[in-house]
């Protein structure tokens, strides 16, 4: 069965589909990207030989978790690249880590790129924390929603597109290329740990504590309000006393959280929890 023979989503399946990935991702379908919906799920009726999607939900049910894990890398969006926003990794490495090696002293610091996709940000903060604070032990945490980044993060090979902005000097240092692909360095690849992560699941976000710094940046921007409260409040909990985080810069916290204290550094918006 080819796309084409599909039938078109109807609004009260869209409307039973669109509450269910609400529900376990926070991310809202507006009715004005009925049309993503249909796109993206119709291969799922074609592969799993449904006879049109409002079959799809009880086959969702009926698979359970499998075929959840698959609707994860379906609905999302995973646009990233390396140096992404590069304004806030200036702030972070000229004024966040200072403040942050300097209370931490001598221990071990943690940064979480909390909604990751493939691996850039952490990546990021990796090469830049090797270069500016080489002899600080960092943990550096990537999480994500869908698993199918998840693994092409471990994986570490990016295309032009991903590497576009990134400076010549970290090109050279931390990237092998055949022309084609973009290897990033092995050892800083073995210092990110991954993990699957759902930002709305407060057990799931419980496994990280104590991040003296999170990055959630480009995925508050498809949940509802409500579901952003849930995911502030959790990476609020997630968060060391004085612990900074940033979200994308297209992004505002304003009417979201006021647990966290704003402060603006060369544009940059920073959200601060109080210490202890
Ligand atoms: C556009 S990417 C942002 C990547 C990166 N933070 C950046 O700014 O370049 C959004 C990511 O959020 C993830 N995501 C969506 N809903 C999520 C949730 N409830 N919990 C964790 N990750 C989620 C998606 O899988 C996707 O990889």
């Amino acid at each position: 069965m080819t796309q084409a023979t599909v039938s078109s989503l109807q609004d009260a399946t869209f409307k039973a589909l669109r509450d269910y990935i609400y529900e376990h991702t926070g991310i809202f379908v507006p009715d004005t990207k009925k049309y993503f919906l249909e796109n993206r799920l119709a291969r799922r009726i074609t592969d799993n030989k449904l006879s049109g999607y409002e079959e799809y939900l009880p086959f969702l049910r009926s698979k359970g978790d499998a075929e959840l894990k698959i609707l994860y890398g379906v609905v999302t969006t995973n646009e990233t690249y390396f140096f992404r926003e590069p304004q806030q990794f200036d702030v972070f490495t000229k004024h966040i880590l200072p403040r942050v090696l300097d209370r931490k002293r001598n221990k071990e610091i943690r940064v979480w790129s909390a909604a990751c996709s493939s691996g850039e940000e952490p990546y990021t903060v990796a090469a830049i924390l090797k270069e500016t604070a080489p002899a600080v032990r960092a943990d550096i945490i990537g999480t994500d929603i869908s698993d199918g980044v998840l693994e092409s993060a471990r994986r570490g090979i990016y295309s032009s597109y991903a590497v576009r902005i990134v400076p010549p000097y970290y090109q050279q240092k931390y990237f092998r290329s055949n022309g084609e692909t973009f290897e990033f360095d092995e050892s800083l690849r073995k210092a990110v740990r991954f993990m699957n992560v759902n930002l709305i699941d407060e057990k799931s976000v419980r496994a990280i504590r104590d991040a003296d710094v999170i990055f959630c940046r480009n995925v508050l921007i498809y949940f509802d309000d409500k579901s952003k409260r849930k995911a502030v409040s959790l990476l609020y909990d997630a968060l060391a006393p004085n612990g900074f985080l940033l979200v994308g810069t297209s992004e505002s916290l304003h009417n979201v959280t006021r647990a966290l204290q704003p402060t603006v550094i060369d544009r940059v918006v920073l959200y601060q929890k109080a210490g202890s």
